[in-house]
This record gives structure tokens, C-alpha cells and sequence, in this order.
């Protein structure tokens, strides 16, 4: 029997009994092969083949700009990496706003090409028509609310969202609504702790944080900002792990110098 088959995978049951238990959920960002191997291999419990890859893989300055091709191109990467966790794909911008039939079609291609295990788009009320479209066909859907990227020109700053009461009442609605639905989680970006944890205590699936306090089921961070690799974004909800900018433009440094000094390769390093 192949090691594969021995590891139990992370499924939607799976984390909605985690919710149940009280067992906080553990979420990252991967987007290439090597970097979900290493996620994985450390027991991370959902990988998000994020609309990030548009900002730390490509370099734009918005989420925008990504294209269905290149998330999936993204998301068989993550999935020939992953012997355990549960991958979730973002439906980046255009691919599902406004047209359930779109938002379906776009879903039956991540599935079918990428191999992953659930999507994931932004909104409440007005997307409701596509997730559940996209429910009909029996993709596991995760909601994305507070700070939706995908709508930056709306917001016009990435700033903390549902502060004001209509705005915050809004948001509970749409959580609430997005469990009737059939979601299986939904994330909250950059909103208020007390706003997260009365969301979280209000539907029965997990809910994830990032820039949302302690008192929800789980946490999710761009692996790129934690790890170090991105080195100006540095909001205060951000726990960086490693400096790995630092440590890779010295190693770098060090190459460059053992390249140009000769001293790479030596009497060992060669055949
Ligand atoms: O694309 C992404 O990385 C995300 C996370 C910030 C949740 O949507």
C-alpha cells in the first residue's frame, strides 16, 4: 500500500467536527509544488490557492488582474503536492460575479483540471445566485467576507471593515445566510475580534480568521507575508515566522561572492 493511501485526508466533515471539538483550523496560502510539499508535510490543515498570487507570485498591485488559466495553472501544483490537506481555489475576478452559469463554469474547470477540493469567492447576497449554482454540482464552497479584495476600488482602502453598525449587521446576515446556503466555511478578512467571534458563535460551519481576533475556528495567513518572503506589507494582524527576504538575499550575497572569488565550485562540487 503507497504512504498516500495511509494518511486520513482533510475533508469537509472533517472540519466542520473540528468546529465541534473546539480543534482551532490551521489555513495558508500556496500557489507552486515545493512550497505546498513543505505545508503539507508539516500537517497544515487547508491550503488556499489564493488571488494572493496575483500580488506575491506576479506582482501586481491588486488581485484583480489574475485569470482563471493561471489559478488553475496555480492549483495542479498545490494538489500533486498534497497527501493530506484540504485545497481550496479562489474564483479570482470575473470568473463568477453576476452570472451563476459563468460562476459554474469556472468552478467545473478548477475542479476537472486542478484536481482540488472546493472553491472559494468573495461576497454575501449578491454572489448567492452562483454559489448555489455552484452547490448544485456538489463543490464544496467556502465564503469570503469583511475585507474582499476583489472589490478594492469599491472600498478604496484596504483598511478594517464593519466598524459602523449597518455595515457590521450586513456581514452577520450575509455569514448566516452563506451557512443556509450550504458553505462549509467561511472566511472573515480584517473585521473587528467582537464582530468575528459573534459570527463565529452564530453559524454552526468554521470560520476563518485572518485580521479577525482570536475568538474564531480557525486562522489563515499568505504564506509569503508569515514566512518573511514579502517584506513591506506589515499589518498588525501579521505574525511573521521567519525573515526570509533577509535570509535569502545573504545567501545570495554569499553565492554571488563564492562564484565570483572562485571559490564555488571546488575539488568536490565537481565531476
Ligand atoms: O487570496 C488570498 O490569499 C486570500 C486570503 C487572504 C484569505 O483570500
Amino acid at each position: 500500500m503507497s504512504i498516500h493511501k495511509q494518511i486520513k485526508r482533510i475533508t469537509t466533515h472533517v472540519l466542520i467536527a473540528m468546529k465541534q471539538r473546539k480543534e482551532k483550523i490551521s489555513m495558508l496560502t500556496a500557489y507552486d509544488y515545493s512550497m505546498a510539499r513543505i505545508l503539507d508535510a508539516a500537517g497544515i490543515d487547508i491550503l488556499l490557492v489564493g488571488d494572493s498570487a496575483s500580488n506575491v507570485i506576479a506582482g501586481h498591485e491588486t488581485t484583480l488582474p489574475i485569470t482563471l488559466d493561471h489559478m488553475i495553472y496555480h492549483a495542479q501544483s498545490v494538489v500533486r503536492a498534497v497527501d493530506r490537506a484540504f485545497v481550496v481555489v479562489d474564483l479570482p475576478f470575473g470568473s463568477y460575479q453576476g452570472n451563476s452559469t459563468l460562476a459554474l463554469a469556472s468552478t467545473i474547470r478548477i475542479m476537472k483540471e486542478s484536481g482540488a477540493h472546493g472553491v472559494k469567492l468573495e461576497g454575501g447576497i449578491e454572489v448567492s445566485d452562483s454559489i448555489s449554482r455552484i452547490l448544485s454540482a456538489g463543490v464544496p464552497v467556502m465564503g469570503h467576507l469583511g475585507l474582499t479584495p476583489q472589490s478594492i476600488y469599491k472600498f478604496g482602502t484596504y483598511s478594517v471593515r464593519a466598524k459602523e453598525k449597518a455595515e457590521a449587521n450586513q456581514l452577520l446576515k450575509d455569514a448566516k445566510l452563506l451557512e443556509e446556503l450550504g458553505c462549509f466555511s467561511i472566511i472573515l478578512e480584517k473585521i473587528p475580534a467582537v464582530l468575528a467571534q459573534k459570527v463565529a458563535n452564530s453559524v454552526s460551519v468554521p470560520v476563518i480568521g485572518i485580521g479577525a481576533g482570536s475568538m474564531v475556528d480557525g486562522q489563515v495567513l499568505v504564506t509569503h507575508d508569515m514566512m518573511g518572503i514579502t517584506k513591506d506589507f506589515q499589518p498588525r494582524f501579521l505574525r511573521r515566522y521567519l525573515e526570509l527576504f533577509d535570509e535569502m538575499k545573504d545567501a545570495t550575497k554569499r553565492y554571488i561572492n563564492d562564484v565570483k572569488t572562485g571559490d564555488f565550485p571546488n575539488n568536490q562540487e565537481q565531476y
